[in-house]
This record gives structure tokens, C-alpha cells and sequence, in this order.
């Protein structure tokens, strides 16, 4: 029998026989006495139908476990639950946030380097089982994050549409463009908005200026998004970009990716793991 081979098992299996035994031997000495024993004592004056009642005083440690009781009742209700309105969630999440607090003034200002180790830290526990271990989405499971969030993936997303970020504005269209002005008005967004400054078509960010006039009509003329009603694309390649998906989640043509503003991730960690997703995506 396999489960006889585990230690935790047969040990509970033999405090289990050991409580047993304990109990009917301990158990049936008492039934015995209670057989053959004469009660002694000084007896009451009352009398019920000729039963008796003895004199003894209370045993001590009754008395005392009765009033340590009493005690405690008091203890429970004034500085437990009724009044105080003590609970173990609560102190659990009061301590969560204390450390959580700590955390964050810890790491206030960290540099890019600890900012990348965070970063890679909280994308392996807490992405790779979607997104796998390097990012590249594991055959379609997720995004594939390799090739997401650069110049190209502007000119990806304005052809093929996106949606699934609970936004007010619900679903981009797809094919607002064609291939050549998805591309000026990525080289505009990465030039000029997000003030990056390396569009790999520098050439091509006027015509783009002119094109996003498109785009403009839901993410704003500054590109920020209309306060909130769709995603700020002056934030693209930046860490807040990522941090901005973390706190939508997204339920798109790929699959479901959760929200993360749930206090899972702290702000810090949010933008340490943006700051690595975007590294996956440079080359
Ligand atoms: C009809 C309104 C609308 C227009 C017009 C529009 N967008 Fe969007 N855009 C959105 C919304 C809403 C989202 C968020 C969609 C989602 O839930 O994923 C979005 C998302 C995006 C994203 C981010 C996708 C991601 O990976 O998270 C990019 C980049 C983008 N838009 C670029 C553009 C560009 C460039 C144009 C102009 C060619 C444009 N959009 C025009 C509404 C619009
Ligand atoms: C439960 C699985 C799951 C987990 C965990 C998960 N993701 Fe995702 N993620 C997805 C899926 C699925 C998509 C693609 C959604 C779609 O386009 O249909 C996605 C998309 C994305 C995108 C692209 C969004 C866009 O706007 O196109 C980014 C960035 C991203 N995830 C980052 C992360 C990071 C960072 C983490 C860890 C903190 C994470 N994900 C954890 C499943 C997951």
C-alpha cells in the first residue's frame, strides 16, 4: 500500500492508534470505578426524595478554568471581535500593507539595472506561466512579447484592430490605414509623441503628423488618450505603457490575460516588469 510508505501518514496513523487506545483504557477504568465506588463526605442538610447532596468544595481547577472563562469572555468582547472588531483578515492585510509600504520606500528610486532584475523577478513568477520563460507567448497562448510593443507593432495593431482592454471607447477598428500610412503614423507616434526619439523612419514622421488626424478622433491630438477613453499612446515603449495593460487586463482575439490592479503587483514592481517587457522587444 503506497500510502504506508509516507512518514506524515503512518505517524498520524499511529497518533490516531495511541489517542484510541488512550481513550477506551482510560474510559473503561472510570466505568469500573463507577461500579464498585462509595461516595464519602459530609452530606447536606437537603434531602430530594431521599437523594443527597455532598458538602465538598469545588475542585480547584474548576474553579479556576471557570473564572479564567469568565476572563476571557470579557477579554474577547471588549478587545476581540463585538467591540473592537478584531479580525485575523484584517491584521493579515494591515501587516501586508506595512510591508508592502516598506517595499515601496525601499526601492523608491531604484536605477535601471535593479529596476530589470525586479523586473525579470516578478515577469518569471508572474508571466511566464502565460507568456513563457523568454516571452514569446508559447505558440499563441499569449501575446507573444518579443515582438510587441515596438515601432512595428503600431503598424500591426492599426491594421489588424485591437481590442479586449475594457476601455471606454470598446474596440479599435481594424484598417483605419494602409501597410504605408499605418507605418508614417507609427514613425510620428515613436518620434514625436512618446518623445523617444529613435523612429527607425524619421523621414516619414510629417506625413504621419498629417495621418494621425485619424487616430486623433479617440486617442486625443496629444495622443494621451481623451483622459482615459482609450489607451495614452504618448506612453508607447514605455514601461507605463505595460503598467497601463497590467491595470486593464485583456480578453482579446488571443485569450484572457487578467487585471492586475489588484494589488498583486505593487507600483514599483508594475513598472519593473514593464521596463523588462519592453527589453524583450529591442533588438
Ligand atoms: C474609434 C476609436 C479609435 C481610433 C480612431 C483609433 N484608435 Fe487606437 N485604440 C482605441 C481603443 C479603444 C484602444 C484600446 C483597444 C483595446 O481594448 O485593446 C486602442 C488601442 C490602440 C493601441 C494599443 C494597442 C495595444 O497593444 O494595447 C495602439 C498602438 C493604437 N490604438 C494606435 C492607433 C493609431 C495609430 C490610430 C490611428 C491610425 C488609432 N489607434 C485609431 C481606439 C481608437
Ligand atoms: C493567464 C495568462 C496570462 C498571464 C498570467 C499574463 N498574461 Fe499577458 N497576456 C495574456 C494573453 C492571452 C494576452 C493576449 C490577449 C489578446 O490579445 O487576446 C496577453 C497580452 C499581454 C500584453 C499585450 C497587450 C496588448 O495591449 O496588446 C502584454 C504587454 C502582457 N500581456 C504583459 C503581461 C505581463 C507583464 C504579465 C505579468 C505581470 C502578464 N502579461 C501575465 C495572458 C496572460
Amino acid at each position: 500500500m503506497n500510502w504506508l510508505n509516507d512518514n506524515v501518514n503512518l505517524l498520524t496513523l499511529i497518533g490516531a492508534a495511541v489517542i484510541i487506545i488512550l481513550t477506551v483504557g482510560v474510559a473503561g477504568k472510570y466505568i469500573k470505578q463507577m461500579k464498585t465506588d462509595k461516595s464519602t463526605g459530609e452530606l447536606s442538610e437537603d434531602n430530594w426524595d431521599g437523594i443527597g447532596e455532598f458538602k465538598n468544595p469545588l475542585p480547584m481547577g474548576w474553579s479556576l478554568a471557570f473564572l479564567g472563562t469568565i476572563v476571557w469572555a470579557l477579554w474577547y468582547i471588549f478587545f476581540g471581535y463585538p467591540v473592537a472588531s478584531f479580525s485575523q483578515i484584517g491584521q493579515y492585510n494591515e501587516e501586508v500593507s506595512n510591508y508592502t509600504k516598506r517595499f515601496e520606500s525601499k526601492w523608491a528610486n531604484p536605477d535601471k539595472e535593479t529596476l530589470m532584475g525586479m523586473g525579470e523577478g516578478v515577469f518569471l513568477v508572474k508571466c511566464a506561466p502565460c507568456h513563457g520563460i523568454t516571452g514569446d507567448g508559447m505558440n499563441g497562448k499569449a501575446e507573444d512579447l518579443t515582438s510587441w510593443g515596438n515601432e512595428e507593432h503600431i503598424v500591426k495593431t492599426v491594421l489588424e484592430g485591437s481590442k479586449g482592454e475594457d476601455y471606454p471607447l470598446g474596440e479599435m477598428p481594424a484598417g483605419m490605414l494602409d501597410k504605408a500610412g499605418a507605418t508614417a503614423v507609427a514613425a510620428y507616434i515613436i518620434q514625436d509623441l512618446t518623445k523617444t526619439g529613435n523612429s527607425k523612419h524619421p523621414e516619414l514622421v510629417k506625413q504621419g503628423k498629417a495621418l494621425f488626424a485619424t487616430c486623433a478622433a479617440c486617442h486625443g491630438s496629444d495622443g494621451k488618450g481623451n483622459s482615459g477613453s482609450a489607451p495614452s499612446l504618448a506612453n508607447y515603449g514605455k514601461a507605463q505603457f505595460v503598467v497601463d495593460v497590467l491595470n486593464h487586463g485583456m480578453d482579446g482575439p488571443i485569450g484572457k490575460m487578467p487585471k492586475f490592479n489588484d494589488g498583486r503587483l505593487t507600483d514599483i514592481q508594475k513598472t519593473a516588469v514593464g521596463t523588462y517587457v519592453n527589453s524583450l522587444s529591442e533588438e
